[in-house]
């Protein structure tokens, strides 16, 4: 290898001006870690072709290796604003926001890195992000679906299509607490406005759910909209910002309009934190606006909200505008941890209700997923019954599923849920304002089974 490198840097002696060859040099550099040397090579490529993207993400790269976070961040942002972005140039981002603690963005940047180039599927990249082809909410392909769609014709759709759920809180493993939690805040105002009136308190504003990727914030929102019957529309707002640039403040109340002309409807937002200008949100001038539609249609001045259960889940709260957390907007923030031991024995009945088992010890196998998220959870069992359809192709005849297998598939498994907990842990001790993050520390303080 030091024979290449030597190789490279005579070629260019040669042909100084060479720059494929230079990036050549700059990324051999980089793969054997030699991200100082590679950052530089990076960089007199780029003097030679200053808006070369594929040299600029590289240059993100080597910074990014050699530990110059906020530098290699700042000359990403730089790539991704661009309209010519190297699908690599959004594997690094992922990664970058993965280890900021924002996996929701990492998993999504992750998607698109694979949309322009399945070839850089990364599969440890996607079990730390949980993204599996199949694991994708109907909902968002339905509103993703459309937006595509609108994109292709000119003009953004502003007809949507909510889901009726077919889960409610039965299916939703623990989380007890969180349950009741809607059922006053949300579920009582709508049902018995009666009641809430003789105390003089008004219904309104909406529930932000946040916590570890994986473990159930999603689920349970689509569970609030099956228990109480009502339809289920799932807006996922990165999208809302990425596919509908110039028309986001149109269609963001569209879909409140939609939502109060069909209700009961729960109205989930899902990555609200897409709203908050964070530091590597492209978008930050235009994003104000939009902020400020979000917060007036939620805040229901000029159309009643009757009818309308609001639900936000995030897992980055920090990169949330405080404006948010009003009273009457997104007054409750509720942490949902990862599933304790009864949750976890809870959600595998939940898992395996229709499949072929025998004697499950649902116990058992929850005391060995430990910190696992339900999403984890579930992984276990797919993995498991992916390797008894081998046996049972094998054998020639159907097996069902035994607490052996489940926990032989638990032990190739790792809980995804620390590195949330590593990010939340600094913002929960060094910005936790007003005790916002007390459930945070007092998790991380607990001991858990
Ligand atoms: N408490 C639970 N009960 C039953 N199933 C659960 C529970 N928690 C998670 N799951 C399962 O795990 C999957 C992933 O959970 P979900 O998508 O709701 O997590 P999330 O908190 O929204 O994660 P993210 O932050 O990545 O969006 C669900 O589709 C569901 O099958
Ligand atoms: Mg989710």
């Amino acid at each position: 290898m030091a024979d290449q490198i030597d190789a490279l840097r005579l070629a260019l002696q040669h042909s100084p001006e060479n720059v494929p060859l230079r990036c050549h040099l700059a990324e051999v550099l980089l793969a054997h870690g030699r991200a100082d040397e590679a950052a530089t090579e990076y960089r007199a490529a780029l003097a030679l072709d200053p808006d070369n993207a594929v040299l600029k993400t590289g240059l993100a790269g080597a910074f990014w290796q050699a530990g110059k976070k906020s530098e290699g961040l700042v000359v990403l942002e730089d790539v991704l604003q661009k309209d010519n972005t190297p699908a690599e140039a959004y594997v690094l981002h992922a990664h970058m926001l993965l280890q900021e603690g924002d996996p929701g963005r990492a998993a999504r940047q992750y998607r698109r890195a694979l949309e322009l180039n399945p070839e850089l599927a990364d599969q440890e990249l996607a079990d730390r992000l949980g993204v599996h082809p199949e694991q994708d909410e109907t909902a968002h392909e339905v509103v993703d679906g459309r937006m595509r769609q609108g994109m292709e014709d000119g003009a953004p759709e502003t007809e949507f299509v909510s889901e009726r759920p077919d889960i409610d809180f039965s299916d939703v493993g623990g989380m007890e607490g969180v349950k009741d939690e809607i059922q006053k805040k949300i579920i009582l105002p709508q049902t018995r406005p009666d009641l809430f009136a003789a105390y003089g308190k008004k219904a309104g504003g909406g529930i932000l759910l946040y916590g570890p990727p994986g473990c159930g914030k999603t689920h349970l929102a689509r569970a609030t909209a099956g228990e109480v019957q009502a339809g289920f529309l799932a807006i996922g707002l990165h999208d809302v910002l990425d596919m509908w640039i110039g028309n986001s403040e149109k269609n963001l109340h569209a879909i409140f309009n939609h939502a109060r002309g069909n209700t009961p409807a729960v109205l989930f937002f899902d990555e609200v934190d897409a709203l908050g200008a964070s530091r590597s949100d492209m978008r930050q001038s235009s994003s104000r606006h939009l902020i400020n539609q979000f917060l007036s249609e939620l805040d229901g001045v000029e159309h009643d909200n009757e009818g309308v259960l609001i639900l936000a889940a995030t897992n980055a709260p920090w990169h949330l505008d405080t404006a948010f957390r009003r009273p009457g907007r997104f007054d409750r923030m509720i942490f949902v941890p990862p599933p304790d031991l009864g949750a976890r024995a809870e959600i595998y009945r939940i898992l395996l209700r229709d499949k072929p088992v025998r004697d499950i010890d649902h116990q058992h196998v929850a005391k060995k997923t430990k910190g696992f998220s339900g999403a984890d959870l579930k992984g276990v069992v797919d993995r498991a019954i992916e390797a008894k359809l081998d046996e049972a192709l094998a054998a020639g005849e159907p097996q069902p599923l035994t607490t052996k297998d489940l926990v032989a598939a638990a032990k190739r498994a790792k809980p995804t849920t620390r590195e949330w907990f590593a990010t939340a842990r600094n913002y929960a001790m060094y910005a936790n304002q007003g005790g916002v993050y007390d459930d945070v520390l007092e998790y991380l303080d607990a001991k858990h089974d």
